[in-house]
């Protein structure tokens, strides 16, 4: 089976950042660790809200790495302009709610048909790849194709989420059906959301899956695997 492919989501470190308004702790260095530590993209969201990437970041980080940078984004105008300035390699259009926690769900790619077709058109002309973030659904997967995506993204929410095996089971079925049908189709398939160290595996079985994106539980994986040193060397600091 091919090597997955993996995206690492960076928007957490600029969250705790955020939260303090303090210049660290710093995305720009978080992508370049990612780099080295073996990530084969760097992801970040632009919210609307900007809640934890700055544009500024995003700017940063394109300079800063020599792998694929993919920009998660809504269809918003003032977005759809940062992304054409940007150009990173790569646009996931995800749908996006002021309110959310985080992403729930894939986008409406029936009801908003003309204007992700629109906003796909535009980005691709300017030489950006564009990925659509979907459900683990064939109907969707047609719009998106329609829609002129040659990249996807299933949401594996639904699968992260499940409350029961027997669900999670059902909905890991429904993503294996979706990354079939689609790799089938010619489309390049990634999938991500929820996923973390306890179950991430099945859905890296998936030969059909070219990449996964992951954010949340790296980032909190770091936080406590890497707080050890931190004390230790802080410990030190007021030793001396
Ligand atoms: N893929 C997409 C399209 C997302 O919106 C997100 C969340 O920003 C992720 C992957 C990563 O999800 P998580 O942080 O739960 O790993």
């Amino acid at each position: 089976m091919k090597r997955k492919l993996l995206g690492v989501n960076i928007d957490h470190v600029a969250t705790l950042r955020q939260v303090r308004g303090t210049s660290y702790p710093d995305p720009v260095f978080a992508a370049r660790l990612c780099e080295s530590s073996g990530a084969d993209s760097i992801v970040a969201h632009l919210r609307e809200d900007r809640r934890h990437i700055q544009d500024r970041d995003m700017f940063a980080i394109k300079k800063a790495i020599g792998i694929r940078f993919n920009m998660e984004m809504s269809i918003a105008k003032d977005i759809v302009e940062v992304a054409l300035r940007l150009r990173p390699h790569q646009a996931t259009l995800v749908p996006e709610k002021r309110k959310e926690l985080t992403t729930e769900g894939g986008l409406d790619v029936i009801g908003q048909f003309r204007r992700l077709k629109k906003t796909v058109e535009r980005l691709k002309k300017a030489g950006i790849e564009v990925s659509l973030f979907i459900e683990p659904d064939i109907a969707h997967i047609k719009t998106a194709e329609e829609i002129g995506a040659n990249i996807i993204e299933l949401h594996t929410g639904r699968y992260a989420d499940a409350h029961t095996k027997r669900e999670m089971k059902s909905e890991l079925r429904r993503i294996i059906k979706a990354s079939e049908y689609a790799f089938n189709r010619g489309l390049v398939v990634n999938a991500g959301h929820g996923l973390h160290y306890e179950n991430v595996r099945p859905i890296a079985e998936i030969p059909e899956i070219n990449e996964l994106n992951i954010g949340h539980s790296i980032i909190s994986y770091a936080v406590l695997y890497g707080l050890k040193k931190a004390v230790r060397d802080m410990r030190r600091l007021l030793a001396t």
